[in-house]
């Protein structure tokens, strides 16, 4: 435990993440004694990797254990009505607490349960892949999907704390470790330039769970988020022309726009390296960003193995999921983009030529 990695998140609702290998024990000191209950949200897919952690609160705490669909299946109105209605059957009060054990859908749906049961009680998300690390659990964003988008319903609702042991990366699957990886570089982009140099020239194969290089590149990705959170947790706007939170939607207008009319096929961290690559040739079209850095978003997220180009939907389609995305402001489509390496600003209302052309370019280098 002394090789913990503790970042703080200040604001109105400090918390702690804390990064390292095997956290057990640290759970009842964030949950507190005044919590009686204490529902452990978890992915039914992980098996085994959920036991230690109910194992030891069932120690401290009346455990309710409540298994949930893999992935997107689990952010639907009726898996969250479903918990609802088991919290109600068990009295859960406000002085009760929720846990979450999964990816960042899990972190997503629970998180939006604890947010509205009784207004808000109190959770602390155990994050089980490596995008739910550096993104989904760490900031307070929570939600469920609709027909009609990603995200479209939710809460800002901060946990107690978040545990990232990084032993349990070691039973992710290689392909989804790959695509966290597409958030890690998403940061190094608009505000940490370290991680690419870190991503540059480490072996990719060596970026395992018990690696250093992954431990600094998460570490590094936290510390991008916390401090934009922040800044800005309600996505209000930034200051000195920073997006403020919003820049975390780097690569994301597009990449929700794939995972829905791909639906959901294409992994959420691989849609955002695609979108990534996206926006960079959109700024070389409708700003000023350098072609070589356009080449460097290929060369950095292509080199651990994340995919660059896309053809599978036509831009038409794509385009129309744009529209609709919560990204868009009124009929306007906006973006993140780079002017250089950590220099991110809004651009809002790109020609549809542009984007035509960004699309082509995505799509032709395959
Ligand atoms: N995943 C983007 C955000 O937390 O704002």
């Amino acid at each position: 435990m002394t090789d913990d990695t503790v970042l703080h998140v200040g604001g109105a609702s400090p918390y702690d993440v804390v990064v390292g290998h095997g956290l057990s024990g640290r759970l009842p000191g964030i949950l507190g004694e005044s919590v009686e209950r204490v529902a452990v949200l978890y992915a039914g897919s992980l098996g085994a990797l959920a036991d230690p952690v109910v194992d030891e609160l069932v120690e401290h705490y009346d455990v309710l254990a409540l298994g949930l669909p893999a992935g997107e299946r689990a952010k639907t109105a009726p898996v969250a009505s479903d918990c609802w209605e088991a919290l109600g059957e068990a009295g859960f009060t406000r002085s009760d607490a929720v846990v979450t054990i999964g990816g960042g859908a899990t972190t997503d749906l629970g998180g939006f349960v604890a947010a509205s049961w009784l207004r808000g009680v109190r959770v602390v998300h155990v994050p089980t892949t490596l995008l739910a690390m550096v993104d989904a659990a760490v900031g307070g964003k929570t939600g469920i999907n609709t027909g009609a988008g990603k995200n479209l319903v939710g809460a800002f609702h901060e946990p107690a704390g978040v545990l990232c042991d990084l032993s349990v990366l070691a039973s992710l699957p290689r392909e989804e470790l790959v695509a966290g990886l597409g958030e890690v570089v998403k940061c190094g982009f608009i505000a940490d330039p370290a991680i690419l140099d870190l991503v540059e020239r480490s072996d990719p194969a060596a970026l395992t769970h018990d690696s250093a290089e992954l431990r600094e590149l998460v570490e590094r990705a936290i510390r991008v988020k916390v401090d934009v959170v922040v800044g800005d947790l309600k996505e209000t706007g930034g200051r000195d022309g920073h997006p403020g939170r919003e820049v975390l939607n780097y690569g994301h207008t597009l990449a929700h726009a794939i995972e829905r009319t791909s639906d959901y096929t294409v992994r959420h961290g691989e849609a955002v390296a695609i979108g990534c690559v996206y926006v960079a040739e959109l700024a070389a079209r409708a700003g000023s960003l350098a072609p070589a850095l356009v080449e460097r978003h290929r060369a950095a997220l292509g080199r651990v193995g994340l995919p660059t180009s896309y053809d599978a939907a036509s831009f038409d389609d794509l385009h129309a999921a744009m529209k609709i995305d919560k990204k868009a402001r009124g009929s306007q489509l906006r973006f993140v983009v780079l002017d250089d390496l950590a220099s991110p600003r809004i651009l809002a209302g790109p020609s549809e030529a542009d984007l035509r052309a960004a699309y082509a370019a995505l799509a032709s280098a395959g």
